[in-house]
């Protein structure tokens, strides 16, 4: 990166983050919260979905508050089979007491669907919350200190795949003796991390946490645990530093009813692993437009709101991603308007129930909706992004006739690789589930860098609706070739990159 994009880029910053270099100069302050336009107890209502998906929305008006530091006492569960990079599959349940000790059991199963327990495991330990974060607002970072985890085999076959792994002798535990259901000692004071190392073994979700809860408008309230997210790269996993979550687990006396998955993996242990009934197969129909639930958070300070629409019958989609400086999706900064074609390719080997997809993107529109990212883009050299000096808030600007704007990271016509799959909510409405991005910010543009794992599921608005846009774009014949670059890659390098690279985070 020249130092010239780099100081445009840390312009922005600047302007945009000012609570973050207050912050960063009183960190050792305990609760220290970032000032300004962040609030530590924000009442988060949800009014930008209703905007775009009004009618579903509204009957469950919702009322969002996050404590810091966050009240973590009880049992959170998962509400669903959970796929980790990898992919990964698993159901946890932690509990959290008085005195900062918790215990996490963690199951993993050999198939997408979580009924084919391999083996389970349970960690114990001591929690220490920190400090309230001023990399992911909203957040709470903490330190955990091990004080032993557990292994229980659950079949013959698991045994075999785990040995295969792991090195032949393993402390306490020589795997390949082992007897399934018998418990095992991985780790604990006594013996070293050898094993946990060779297993890929992190818990390094426990660094960042969050705590909302939802006040219904109808009484309920539903306690959700947000924990650090996982790094898309194996190798990249036990060091890693989230910025991000994981989706969240619920707490066993406040989730969203009817769950079946919660009461199983409540009343889990490690011996008897949850068995989750068979999900009924949902074919992927993608006609219609598509919504976040929430305002969701990526790794590296992105705070957004998704919102997809596709014209299976043109292979035509187009998603709208605003983006914002807080975790309540209040401020907006910039949004991104991307266009292109897709195609459906087969059934994943790797994730049974997921198709594998190609995204290809030829048309991007930026608006910027606050002051300094309208002068931040307002800075470009004429040519290379939009129609240069003539940016303006609220104003949305073509990026095509430039190719894309080197200096957020766009290159048009640019191909990305991607997983989808469907399930059913509670309610039986359909949820949407799309690739994880590369945690590096890198994007999805070869095969083999295609997602294992998922982002968070989005909600059916309308189906079938067709958008003005898709009209015009449709008639337009764009040559469309491999690219470079991604979407939210310029959201990294404007707000990511340069805010870690400046502040010497990582
Ligand atoms: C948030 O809502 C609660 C009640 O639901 C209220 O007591 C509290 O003062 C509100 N906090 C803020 C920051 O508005
Ligand atoms: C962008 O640049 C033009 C020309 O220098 C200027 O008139 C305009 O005010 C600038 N806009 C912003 C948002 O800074």
């Amino acid at each position: 990166m020249s130092s010239g994009r780099l100081s445009h880029l840390l312009k922005g910053v600047l302007v945009l983050l000012p609570a973050a270099v207050i912050v960063a100069g009183t960190r050792s302050k305990l609760w220290e919260v970032p000032t300004g336009p962040f609030a530590s107890s924000s009442n988060q209502t949800e009014s930008l979905q209703w905007e775009h998906c009004q009618y579903r929305h509204l009957q469950d008006r919702v009322r969002i508050t996050a404590d810091i530091p966050p009240r973590l006492d009880g049992t959170w569960v998962s509400t669903r089979c959970e796929v980790r990079p990898g992919p990964e599959f698993l159901t946890r349940s932690y509990t959290f007491h008085s005195h900062r000790h918790f215990q996490a059991l963690q199951h993993y199963y050999t198939e997408s669907s979580c009924e084919d327990p391999a083996y389970s495991l349970t960690i114990r330990g001591k929690i220490r919350l920190l400090q309230a974060s001023w990399i992911t607002r909203g957040a709470t970072e903490a330190e955990h200190h091990l004080s032993s985890v557990g292994i229980v085999l659950h079949s013959v076959a698991a045994k075999q795949r785990l040995a295969s792994r792991l090195p032949p002798a393993c402390v306490s535990l020589s795997i390949s003796e082992a007897v399934p259901g018998k418990p095992y000692e991985l780790y604990s004071s006594r013996a070293g991390r050898a094993c946990l190392a060779a297993m890929g073994f992190s818990v390094a979700e426990m660094g960042l946490l969050r705590v909302e809860t939802q006040r219904r408008s109808h009484g309920g309230e539903v306690r959700e645990l947000f924990l650090g997210d996982i790094h898309t790269d194996w190798a990249q996993r036990t060091q890693h530093q989230p910025t991000g979550y994981q989706q969240p687990l619920q707490n066993a006396m406040h989730h969203i009813h009817p769950c079946p998955v919660c009461a199983l993996v409540y009343r889990s242990s490690e011996q008897r692993p949850p068995v989750l009934p068979r999900a009924p197969a949902v074919p992927l129909s993608l006609a219609g437009h598509w919504v976040s639930q929430r305002c969701e958070t990526r790794p590296n300070v992105l705070f957004l709101t998704r919102d997809f629409t596709f014209d299976p019958s043109q292979h035509v989609w187009e998603g709208v991603y605003r983006h914002y400086v807080d975790s309540a999706c209040s401020q907006p900064t910039f949004t991104l308007s991307a266009l292109g074609h897709y195609a459906q390719g087969n059934p994943s080997s790797k994730l049974s129930g997921a198709t594998e997809f190609v995204f290809k993107v030829t048309q991007v529109k930026v608006t910027a909706m606050d002051e300094s990212t309208a002068k931040l883009l307002n800075g470009t050299r004429p040519g290379k992004c939009g129609r240069a000096r003539d940016w303006r808030v609220g104003v949305e600007q073509d990026l095509t006739p430039t190719n894309g704007c080197p200096m957020l990271g766009i290159k048009l016509p640019h191909k990305e690789y991607e997983l989808f799959k469907m399930e059913l909510d509670h309610r039986k409405h359909l949820l949407l589930f799309t690739g994880e991005r590369p945690t590096d910010g890198s994007s999805p543009d070869r095969p083999l860098r295609r997602p294992t794992s998922f982002q968070a599921p989005m909600v059916l608005c309308s189906e079938g609706e067709t958008r003005p846009s898709f009209s015009t774009f449709s008639g337009k014949q764009v040559q469309l070739a491999g690219g470079t670059a991604g979407l939210e890659k310029l959201a990294l390098l404007v707000f990511g990159s340069a805010l870690c690279g400046w502040l010497g985070v990582y």
